[in-house]
């Protein structure tokens, strides 16, 4: 099998590695890939915009699955395009990808097909949203969500804990601080709990989770500071007990498949979704139509199957057959990103230690790095994402910092406390 991954992101770096490890995978290309994906796969200079040159790629290349990693190109329709020409590619079509890139869109399609989620109003001018959320704050409140509805990079919501940031928010989003994507607001419930990251696999007759993950949002130890894109993840995620995860495959993931079926949505690929666990049960705090970052590298470490099997059977619709199987040690992905990030950062800065901490066991996903004069450098916010595996989740969390010790570059930083939730309910 040819295959053909999209993307440059470390969850990019996870999937090309896993894809590569299959007897199946005769040649694994990535487009652009980056220094970390060229060691696993050949990288093109090809951009996960230039859809008519990664499609003259597949046919000239006889590429037989192709599998998109961000949203951006899953939105912009490169899956319409794909199957257009007859190939085989793994991800949902673009009028299914409004999941993820209209928030409105998916608040109407979880309240029409009984998903479980936070209550919320949508908006397009400022006058009623003001209004709306004076009424809201008029009486005690926890606090209150505002989201911009398009794709606006992760940063389009706001969580506001009083009257005057909320109005805030409103005005940011507006006045233009997300472009497009804040056009349209939605104010919604706080949603009050511990998160979870459900990623499922579905080619629209099947669908079948994958091990179950937590991400850690925020830049600062003990989740404080601003959110980032993911500054760690762990896999599984406990807070999700065996209970909970028939619950949530009840009310969210069997849901969700029928809910594509009678909307007739092309689907054949990943469904994510972010999972409030709440004292009232799960909710869906938004839906993504692609693989997480860094939830992929947590997870993909525990996949004992095959990838490129279990993806061109769902990318055929063929996901019947697949049986998942995992292994019951827990991974660990630590987030190491650039001093500074998420806001600016310096670049170019040499990276030692990279062969010694994979030396520890541990695997070195690359995401924001780059070659300058024959030494890698730091090319991006999140920079490496440290992976390990151990017996129990304590033994992960300590393989994967042993690791993560032998790396040094100027102004790097990371969270010392990825996992700490796990260890917790031990
Ligand atoms: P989203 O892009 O909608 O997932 O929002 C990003 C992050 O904001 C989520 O992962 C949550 O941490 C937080 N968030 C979003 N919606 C809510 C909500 N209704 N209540 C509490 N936190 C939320
Ligand atoms: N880790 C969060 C995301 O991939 O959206």
């Amino acid at each position: 099998m040819r295959i053909l991954v999209i993307g440059s992101g470390g969850r990019e770096h996870a999937l090309c590695w896993k894809l590569a490890q299959s007897p199946k995978a005769e040649k694994v290309y990535c487009a652009p890939g980056n220094v970390g994906i060229a060691k696993v796969a050949e990288c093109l200079d090809i951009n996960i915009n230039e859809t008519d040159r990664l499609l003259q790629f597949a046919k000239e290349n006889h590429i037989n699955l192709t599998v998109v990693g961000p949203e951006a190109p899953l939105c912009d329709g490169l899956v319409d395009a794909f199957r257009k020409e007859g190939l085989i590619i793994f991800g949902p079509d673009k009028s299914s990808a409004r999941l993820e890139g209209s928030k409105s869109f998916a608040k109407m399609f979880m309240m029409k097909h009984g998903i479980p989620t936070a209550s919320s109003m949508a908006f397009t001018e400022a006058e009623p949203a003001t209004h709306y959320l004076k009424d809201k704050f008029s009486v005690p409140c926890p606090g209150i969500v505002i989201k911009a509805d398009g794709l606006a990079a992760g940063k389009g919501v706001i969580l506001a804990y009083n009257l005057k940031d909320a109005l805030n928010a409103l005005d940011q989003c507006f006045g233009g601080s997300f472009g497009d994507a804040g056009r349209k607001v939605l104010i919604e419930e706080l949603l009050i709990g511990e998160e979870a990251s459900i990623l499922a696999l579905t080619d629209g007759n099947t669908i079948i989770p994958l091990a179950t993950s937590q991400d850690h949002k925020r830049a600062g130890e003990r989740d404080t500071g601003p959110n980032t894109g993911g500054m760690g993840a762990y896999s599984p995620a406990p807070v999700v007990t065996p209970d909970l995860f028939k619950e949530i495959d009840e009310k969210v993931l069997k849901r969700f498949l029928k809910g594509i079926q009678t909307d007739k949505l092309y689907y054949r690929g990943i469904i994510y979704a972010g999972v409030m666990v709440t004292a009232a049960g799960p909710k869906v705090l938004e839906f993504n139509v692609r693989f997480g970052d860094p939830e992929t590298q947590a997870v993909l470490m525990r996949m004992k199957s095959d990838l490129a099997d279990v993806m061109i059977k769902t990318a055929m619709g063929r996901l019947s057959e697949v049986i998942l199987e995992w292994t019951d040690e827990p991974a660990v992905c630590v987030v190491m990103a650039s001093g500074g990030y998420p806001e600016a950062y310096k670049k170019g800065f040499p990276i030692s230690g990279l062969e010694d901490a994979e030396d520890e066991g541990a695997v070195v996903f690359h995401a924001g790095t780059a070659l300058k004069d024959g030494k890698v450098v730091n090319n991006g916010g999140r920079v490496l994402g440290v992976t390990a595996k151990g017996a129990d989740i304590k033994a992960a969390i300590d393989n994967a910092y042993k690791a993560v010790k032998e790396i040094y570059w100027l102004d790097c930083f990371f969270r010392n406390d990825i996992g700490r939730r796990a260890l917790e309910r031990k």
